[in-house]
């Protein structure tokens, strides 16, 4: 088991990456398909080298200091794919909470799950919740995989949501409206940065109201080949705008 290294000042330097660092970095895992069939090799073995990459992902996170690291796998279009990949990618997510949950809990990584599972095998949603519980104490890492994931059904949930509990229209603000959506259980801040990997720019459905002012960048590398140093470069790219929120900065 790996025991995460947090970096120091000194070594994030060395890396380039001094300056404003994102506390919530999200991705949009794109490209495992394109990466297999480039290699003449099933999808189900590009998913399997996404989740390689992934693990990684989240390792180097925790040392260089993000707090939220939210993550795209699986959205409510995803059930239109073969069932067979379905079956896969599923059987990929058993054997990843099966493996990886004592690494992860001991590295006090927060696991949490964004999205409907009730459509999940009773065996995955087992795992998942297990996870989730025993790490609901981490003060770390906040690891997010959304799964069954859908911005527009997180705010149809929400607006449903909010009439069965009959508020009024006067009650209903953006804070309240947020808390309603499926990212209130990770109570921590939007998005900064959003990265897509694998040469698409789109959001395909992922955290529409949360990204209101994310930065997005987007990579071609398609995410198995998505290395932490690939990661770092979004970073640093990410470090070199400036962020207005609609203001006029000082000169
Ligand atoms: C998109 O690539 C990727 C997915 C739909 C699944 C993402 C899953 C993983 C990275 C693996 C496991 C995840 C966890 C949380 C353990 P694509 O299949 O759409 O690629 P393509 O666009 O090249 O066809």
């Amino acid at each position: 088991m790996k025991i995460y290294p947090k970096f120091t000042g000194a070594e994030l330097e060395k890396l380039g990456l001094t300056g404003n660092m994102p506390k919530h970095v999200a991705i949009i895992m794109d490209g495992n398909g394109r990466w297999a069939k480039a290699r003449h090799m099933p999808r189900s073995f590009g998913h399997r080298a996404g989740m390689e990459a992934l693990q990684e992902i989240v390792r180097s996170s925790h040392s260089i200091g993000i707090e939220v690291l939210t993550v795209y796998a699986f959205s409510t279009e995803n059930w239109r794919r073969p069932e067979s990949e379905i079956n896969a990618l599923f059987s990929l997510l058993v054997e990843y909470f099966y493996k990886e949950i004592d690494e992860l809990d001991a590295n006090n990584v927060k696991i949490h799950v964004l999205g409907d599972l009730s459509r999940f095998p009773a065996k995955l949603r087992e795992l998942m919740e297990t996870a989730i519980d025993r790490t609901a104490l981490n003060s770390g890492l906040n690891f997010a995989i959304a799964l069954n994931y859908g911005s527009r059904d997180e705010i149809v949930r929400a607006a449903r949501a909010i009439v069965q509990a009959n508020l009024t229209p006067d009650d209903i603000t953006e804070g309240i409206f947020s808390e309603y959506l499926y990212t209130n259980s990770i109570s921590v801040p939007d998005p900064d940065l959003i990265i897509r990997t694998a040469g698409e720019q789109r959001l395909s459905n992922f955290l529409l109201w949360q990204a209101a002012y994310s930065e997005f960048v987007f990579t071609n590398t398609t995410f198995p080949d998505f290395t932490p140093e690939a990661y770092y470069e979004c970073i640093k790219e990410f470090m070199r705008r400036t962020r207005r929120f609609g203001k006029v900065l000082p000169n």
